[in-house]
């Protein structure tokens, strides 16, 4: 199996082509194509069921697509296609995600959430773990420091020994968002982050986006369905319907098509946010 492809433009991270998934007779994504370029906020929505997470699980490697391919160019390496490496690379490779319903260790504190997720990335073998190396203890000192930076920049520090069972659901989706940023990822992949919050905490995520893509320099691939958050930090969306790409365009341009506006016309909440007027609150979902 080949791993290498030819090279991709130089804006371009990550290239999706072509890609199908069949769930048995569920044509789950069908024949989706985009490019994320490096630096921007690419943002895909659309109805339930429409495909965005399958596709996010694609790129996790979590799923096999039944055709097609993904392609990506991390910075310093050549350009490889994903789709032919196993899963546990992928954090490897500078790719992290956070998902549509939280999952982290309930019962441990943050801080050891954020060290678990760091250690996902660790590189030495089994014997220089046991034997405390001095490469270790280096990898050991900089996975505390990168812990304690994320901490500070989500303004984590008064969470920080708490347990995650205890915290309220907004700052659970805080900390799930510090797991991935602690893996130092040039890719991240958001699954509805704002899901479950209410207004305030919603615009307080849409700062945090806009911080990581720009201070950390770093990529984001959302998945959202609230159109305000999209519109505030998306440079480009891509919106899918059954599968299919309906549109792509600016967020402007993909909540005035036609079929957009259609494809939403199942639930009432979702064409509400789409026809908000400005200025007004976000329509939310249950
Ligand atoms: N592992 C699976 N096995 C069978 N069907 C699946 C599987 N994963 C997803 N599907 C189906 O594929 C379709 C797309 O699902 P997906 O989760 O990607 O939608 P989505 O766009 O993320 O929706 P939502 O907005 O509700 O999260 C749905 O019909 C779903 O039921
Ligand atoms: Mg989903």
């Amino acid at each position: 199996m080949t791993t290498h492809s030819p090279a991709l433009p130089s804006d371009v991270l990550l290239r999706a082509e072509h890609l199908t998934v069949r769930f048995g007779g569920l044509l789950a994504v069908s024949d989706v194509s985009f490019d994320v370029r490096r630096g921007e906020v690419f943002t895909l929505i659309g109805p339930n069921g429409a495909g965005k997470t399958t596709v996010f699980n694609l790129i996790s490697r979590i799923y096999q697509p039944t055709s097609g391919s993904i392609t990506y160019a991390g910075t310093g390496r050549a350009p490889l296609v994903l789709t032919a490496q196993p899963a546990h690379q992928v954090a490897g490779l500078g790719i992290a995600r956070t998902f549509q319903n939280i999952e982290l260790f309930e019962h441990a504190s943050v801080l050891s959430n954020l060290l678990i997720g760091r250690h996902t990335q660790r590189e030495s073998g089994f014997w220089s773990e046991l034997c405390f190396t001095p490469k270790v203890r280096a990898a050991e000192i900089r996975a505390r420091e990168k812990v304690e930076e994320v901490i500070d920049f989500l303004d984590l520090q008064h969470y920080r020994d708490q347990l995650v069972a205890g915290l309220p659901y907004g700052v659970r989706k805080v900390v799930e968002l510090a797991r991935a940023l602690c893996t130092e990822p040039e890719l991240l992949l958001l699954d509805e982050p704002s899901s479950g919050l209410n207004v305030e905490e919603t615009d307080d995520m849409a700062f945090w986006i806009q911080d990581i893509k720009n201070d950390l320099g770093i990529t984001v691939l959302m998945v959202e369905h609230d159109m305000g958050l999209v519109s505030k930090v998306s440079d480009r969306v891509l919106a899918m319907n059954q599968g299919e790409v309906l549109a792509l365009g600016t967020p402007r341009e993909v909540q005035n098509h036609p079929g957009v506006a259609e494809a939403y016309l199942g639930s009432i909440d979702d064409v509400s946010s789409l026809r908000r007027p400005a200025g007004a609150q976000p329509a939310r979902r249950a």
